[in-house]
């Protein structure tokens, strides 16, 4: 196992469709999951897709940590449980699809695009599937951050980054300047550290 080192935004790993995974099961693939794990965790992010670590294959990892504002927020207002939240999970190959039109906005940050942060629109609700390490097919739904959290993963999938998702660019920023901007009520970021997908 192995802490990998992760591309950042402008590496062409990052602005390709990556391949399917023929043999989930593989060596190879248990192996690159292995290191995937411990490079999240060192990174201290909540999400990592494979090309992110240079290997250009449809895998990624990915969980909703207990607390986590927004899924806090979420169940405060009564919001379901696809929202709460959710252990590391592994999706290989994975597919999503939207269960209605209903889109939000929220702030996201992504470990290949250190210290910055943005407003992205995603689907609310979804439905994703995908293939597990030990090779059973796997289907949830989910809303809200946890959505949200799928949604960012699968796009390095095919080769695309937040920004490309924004439609406002002036909500686009460092992160310690958005930051410091809703702190001081200018409608800023309130992303919190260690929520890079
Ligand atoms: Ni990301």
């Amino acid at each position: 196992m192995a802490i990998l080192k992760i591309a950042r935004m402008g590496h062409p790993v990052l602005g390709h469709p990556a391949e399917p995974v023929e043999d989930p099961g593989s060596p190879e693939i248990i192996h690159l999951l292995a290191d995937m794990i411990d490079t999240l965790d060192d990174a201290g992010g909540v999400g990592l897709a494979a090309p992110q670590v240079h290997v250009p294959l449809r895998v990624v990892i990915f969980f909703v940590p207990p607390g986590r504002s927004a899924a806090q927020r979420y169940r405060d207002a009564g919001l379901d449980e696809d929202d709460g939240p959710v252990p590391l999970t592994v999706l290989i190959n994975p597919r999503i699809e939207p269960l209605d039109d209903d889109t939000g906005l929220a702030w996201e940050s992504c470990l290949s695009v250190p210290g910055m942060t943005g407003e992205v629109p995603r689907h609310t609700r979804i439905r994703y599937s995908g293939v597990t390490q030990d090779g059973s097919l796997f289907e949830r739904t989910a809303e809200g951050f946890h959505a949200r959290v799928v949604q960012h993963e699968c796009d390095h999938l095919d080769g695309i980054l937040y920004p490309q998702r924004m439609t406002d660019m002036a909500r686009f920023g460092f992160a310690d300047e958005m930051k410091r901007r809703h702190e001081d009520g200018n409608g800023g970021a309130e992303a919190e550290e260690d929520e890079e997908i």
